[in-house]
């Protein structure tokens, strides 16, 4: 598909992709989790900053699952979503998929959701969010569930 100058951002399914370098393993040759929470902040983040058109900082991130190593060389793709919004938040979750560089199928290695607030310049939160419009049963199920999950830490 091409695309024109004036082609409206693009709000929905931020896709990021990378490649497994050296840098970025543990001494076991897989992928560092640290590295991959880093990556993983940054999507939640570009998911967040399309979703408001408005800077963003990360309040916090959630428990995130590593279920499978993802080994050096391997292709990584990020897929981060709008799952929940609030006054000034937004609740992102973040699914990393692996796959082998000669590979036909890919696997769920890493999900997590992190919460982004929206900033004003002085770094305040500003109320600038768009209520997120809920078009499937999976799509409320995912909202209960980042709506249970932020709670603050008192
Ligand atoms: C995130 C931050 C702006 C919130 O500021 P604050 O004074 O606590 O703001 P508020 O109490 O008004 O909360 C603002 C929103 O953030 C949410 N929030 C604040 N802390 C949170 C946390 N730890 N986890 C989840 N949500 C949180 C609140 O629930 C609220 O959401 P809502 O407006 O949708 O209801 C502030 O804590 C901050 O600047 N943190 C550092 C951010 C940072 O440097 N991140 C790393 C680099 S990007």
């Amino acid at each position: 598909m091409s695309e024109t100058p004036d082609t409206p951002c693009f709000c929905g399914e931020t896709r990021m992709c990378e490649i497994v370098f050296p840098e970025d393993t543990n001494p076991h040759n897989t992928m560092f989790g640290g590295r991959a929470l880093q990556l993983m902040d940054k999507a939640a983040g570009v998911a967040a900053t399309r979703y408001c058109h408005h800077p963003v900082v990360t309040a916090s991130s959630d428990r995130t699952n590593f279920t499978v190593p993802i080994p050096q060389g391997a292709i990584i793709e990020f897929v981060a979503r709008v799952v929940y919004t609030g006054r000034t938040s937004i609740v992102v979750k973040v699914e990393l998929f692996c796959e082998g560089a000669l590979a036909t199928h890919r696997t769920l290695a890493t999900a997590g959701y992190f919460t982004m607030v929206a900033v004003d310049a002085n770094l305040k939160p500003i109320p600038v969010i768009e209520p997120l419009v809920i078009e499937s049963d999976e799509a409320q199920a995912e909202w209960d569930a980042a709506k249970r999950m932020r709670g603050r830490p008192k």
